[in-house]
């Protein structure tokens, strides 16, 4: 710039004197074509709980864990693993492409267990990502690039909102089968059975390993087992997503029982993992991708080609909470302490649900509200309608999203009372 501006330069450039034109061109916008796009559906109601000045202000937006005081939460097993990792002095070299080779082997043997029969015989790729959504990105562009059925993906209908823009972004169509009964809150079984068996055959199917978001609906063990064998029978492919193992029941192999007994009944299923909620690792970003194979050989074909498609998009993932997360599943005492902190945050959740509830029905509340109590996980679908959500947040200060659903982590035993008054005040 100050090159330009100097008249000795223009002088050097045989006395160019510059034009209006030039300047103009020079100020002209290159994107005046993009439009102001809408803020995302989560982040905007946070920004608008900040500005908000009532005491008792609630932000039930976002989907991150708060201890019983509403601060955020970061666990002592955690803690505890970043002062060895601190200890060892180790370097910042790059990791490969697929990350960790400590972290992925663990990372699998989470999700499988570890005495899985695809573990020992080598049929599983698992590479690290930039935690659950890079990991759902990872492998919608595998599935795109690959998948050489249809590039119709199937979401539970209502499904995470950011599952739509990833696989519509990695050159997916999107679709949906029936799984929110809103008549009950609850699993529309049927529904989702009568869908599923129309699906054509080899599409992929996204499934909610468990404490499904938005809605925090899970199918039982025996509707699984049905879901599996329509799954089977239309020759589906399976992407489960697990985001909160170990988050719904505080049990990490009960959370994982979906994606085990469908590995069991033969599905050559896609994973992804997150350990943003139940490590509390959330800004670390770190996750896994995981492509169970027929065999070993299709294995490393298929390791070779993630690799090469993630090498152009971010090269090699993040080290630290991929340490940290490797620390906590490899050292006795941490894991101990890790799984003792996961049931903590579950039971408190559960806790909340029960006084939430309880403290509807105090104030006089004639609806059933065991849906509350019902579903699972970090989320709550109320069932409160768009204007009554409104009410809520113009009224009470309590921010969340206009579907209606709340996350349960931002509730504590200080607010629950005021939210059951403000939701039995909005429903009435
Ligand atoms: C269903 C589901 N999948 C994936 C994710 C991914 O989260 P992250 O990218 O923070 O791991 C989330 C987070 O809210 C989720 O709810």
């Amino acid at each position: 710039m100050a090159l330009l501006k100097s008249n000795k330069v223009f002088s050097c450039l045989g006395n160019i004197t510059p034009s209006l034109g030039v300047l103009s061109a020079r100020n002209s916008s290159w994107w005046g074509g993009v439009q102001m796009g809408p803020p995302d559906p989560i982040l905007g109601v946070s920004e608008a709980f900040k500005k908000d000045t009532n005491p008792k202000k609630m932000n039930l937006g976002v989907g991150a864990y708060r201890d019983d005081q509403g601060k955020p939460f970061v666990l002592s097993c955690v803690r505890k693993a970043e002062a060895l990792i601190a200890a060892k002095q180790l370097d910042k070299e790059y990791l490969p492409i697929g990350g960790l080779g400590d972290f992925t082997k663990a990372c699998a043997q989470l999700a499988l267990g570890t005495d899985n029969e695809v573990l020992k015989s080598g049929r599983n790729i698992t590479v690290q990502t930039i935690s659950g959504t890079g990991s759902l990105r990872i492998g919608a562009n595998f599935l795109s690039r690959f998948h050489g059925g249809p590039t119709d993906v199937y979401l539970p209908k209502p499904s995470w909102g950011n599952h739509t823009p990833i696989f519509r972004d990695a050159g997916m169509q999107l679709k949906a089968y029936r799984y929110y009964d809103p008549s009950t809150c609850g699993f529309d079984f049927s529904g989702a059975l009568e869908d599923i068996s129309k699906i054509p055959e080899q599409s992929v199917i996204l499934l909610h390993a468990c404490a499904h978001n938005p809605t925090g609906v899970d199918p039982r063990p025996e509707q699984w087992k049905e879901i599996s064998d329509i799954v089977k029978k239309r020759n589906l492919l399976v992407f489960f997503d697990m985001a909160y193992q170990g988050f719904a029941s505080g049990d990490i192999d009960r959370d994982a029982w979906a994606v085990r007994y469908f590995i069991e009944q033969g599905h050559n299923i896609l994973l992804s993992q997150s350990f943003a909620k139940n490590m509390g690792l959330y800004g670390e970003r770190v996750g896994g991708f995981t492509v169970v194979c027929k065999d070993n050989e299709e294995a490393k074909r298929v390791e070779s080609q993630l690799k090469i498609l993630i090498r152009p998009i971010y090269s090699n993932p993040p080290m630290n909470g991929a340490r940290i997360a490797t620390t906590i599943l490899n050292t006795p005492d941490l894991r101990s302490l890790w799984l003792e902190e996961v049931h903590g945050m579950a039971n408190r959740i559960i806790k909340m649900r029960e006084q939430l509830s309880a403290g509807l029905k105090k104030h006089g509340s004639s609806h059933n509200w065991q849906h509350v109590i019902d579903q699972i996980g970090m989320f709550c679908f109320t069932g409160l309608k768009p204007e009554q959500v409104e009410r809520l947040t113009k009224e009470f200060s309590v921010y969340m999203t206009k579907d209606g659903r709340i996350s349960m982590a931002g509730v504590s035993s200080g607010n629950v009372g005021y939210l059951a008054e403000a939701i039995h005040a909005v429903s009435k």
